[in-house]
């Protein structure tokens, strides 16, 4: 049963008729700018065709009913008495329900069903999924108007202010902002966002290495910290406002470590913009190169690869059909993505599974992945 109707099945059999509304929020993958999105910059990600789903309907009184199917509980809470529980799926309905409120809204309860099927820890961003999941159920059970970046802030200080991840606006921004067919070229400065194609011909794939990673928190903080330090002993804003030129002139007074860190993200910016232009162009060559240049730059200069990572994007770029293949997400785990020929790309799954697997003796989940719209909510009529 697709997921859709699962949620559908289980709202009538708990909440004894049917629900109301059917929310949809996808994953993500980003096909280029990793870690420039909290340093003002480029990134170049799609929302993916897995997602987390919702049933619900709006109820009488100030209580979230929610059943998960993935975890298999039915938790509630009061939107008057929001507080922290145990960590689980429920802290990002309420950290939505808590910056809604921040915000000035006024939200109504609800009950509903959840499940997904994007990767938990694997760098597709079931968090911001859910997040947004979230805001748009509460958006549509309390009327208010749907502003997928407005909200896509709000699930930000969610994930920062309540979950207590420190990550930056590209998840729940292109989560909320997918296009179909399309990737989207996010300025994290202004947040103007153009839809980039992907190139005739070409499929996306996710090379999910099935490692976790580990520690991220800290490391991700970490990496933010030194970018900080760099831009402000370069008397900039943001490393945004860096290019690799003037890093090369003026980055002389930076520890070893901070200039590798600053390189990645400003090289990082030049190459997302230049795969912007290579897909406008239609070209799956460069933009391959690109991708495969960024992930050189992320396992030498801004250290978040992993043995399992580089291992995964080897076996990719050595298979026939692939243009070119980088980790993709935080880092220190989960998945690579790789651009390829649409019609070489089934042998090219078969090929590098075998070989990761006799390379790693891990087990991967290997899958190809289309462009799709971001969060949406369906009115359901009987
Ligand atoms: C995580 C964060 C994002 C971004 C990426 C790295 O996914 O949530 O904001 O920083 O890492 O590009």
């Amino acid at each position: 049963m697709e997921a859709a109707e699962r949620v559908d099945a289980v709202f009538r059999s708990r909440f004894g008729s049917a629900p109301a509304l059917l929310v949809r929020s996808p994953g993500r993958v980003n096909l280029i700018g990793e870690h420039t999105d909290y340093n003002e910059g480029f990134v170049l990600p799609m929302a993916i065709d897995r997602a987390v789903w919702i049933a619900l309907r709006a109820r009488p009184g100030r209580e979230v009913v929610a059943v998960s199917l993935d975890f298999a509980e039915e938790k509630a809470f009061d939107l008057d008495a929001l507080h922290h529980s145990e960590a689980g799926w429920l802290e990002y309905v309420k950290g939505t329900a808590w910056a809604l409120g921040q915000a000035g809204h006024r939200l109504a309860g609800w009950e509903g069903v959840l499940t997904g099927d994007v990767p938990i820890g694997a760098g597709l961003s079931s968090s911001a999924a859910l997040e947004m999941a979230s805001a748009r159920a509460f958006a549509a059970a309390s009327g208010l108007a749907w502003d997928p970046v407005a909200m896509a802030r709000l699930a930000r200080r969610a994930e920062n202010e309540w979950v207590g991840v420190g990550c930056g606006i590209m998840d729940p921004l292109i989560v909320g902002s997918g296009r179909e067919g399309h990737a989207v070229l996010i300025d994290c400065r202004s947040l103007e966002m153009r839809p980039a194609p992907l190139p005739p011909g070409t499929a996306v794939a996710v090379l999910d290495t099935s490692t976790r990673r580990e520690l991220t928190g800290s490391a991700y903080n970490e990496r933010r910290a030194q970018c900080e330090e760099a831009a402000r002993r370069l008397g900039v804003k943001a490393l945004r406002d860096v290019t690799p030129a003037s890093l090369e002139a003026r980055g002389g007074g930076l520890s070893d470590v901070v200039r590798r860190r600053a390189r990645h993200i400003v090289t990082e910016n030049a190459r997302t913009l230049e795969a912007a232009a290579a897909m406008a162009a239609g070209d799956a060559r460069r933009l391959g190169g690109l991708m495969s240049e960024s992930h050189l730059s992320m396992r030498d200069d801004f250290e978040i690869s992993t043995p399992a990572l580089d291992a995964m994007v080897e076996c990719a770029q050595a298979a026939s059909g692939c243009h070119g293949a980088r980790m993709t997400g935080g880092g220190f785990g989960g998945c690579v993505v790789a651009l390829v020929d649409e019609a070489a790309a089934p042998a090219f799954l078969d090929a590098v599974g075998g070989r990761y697997r006799e390379r790693t003796g891990l087990t991967p989940s290997l899958y190809l992945c289309r462009p799709q719209a971001g969060t949406s909510v369906a009115v359901r009529r009987e």
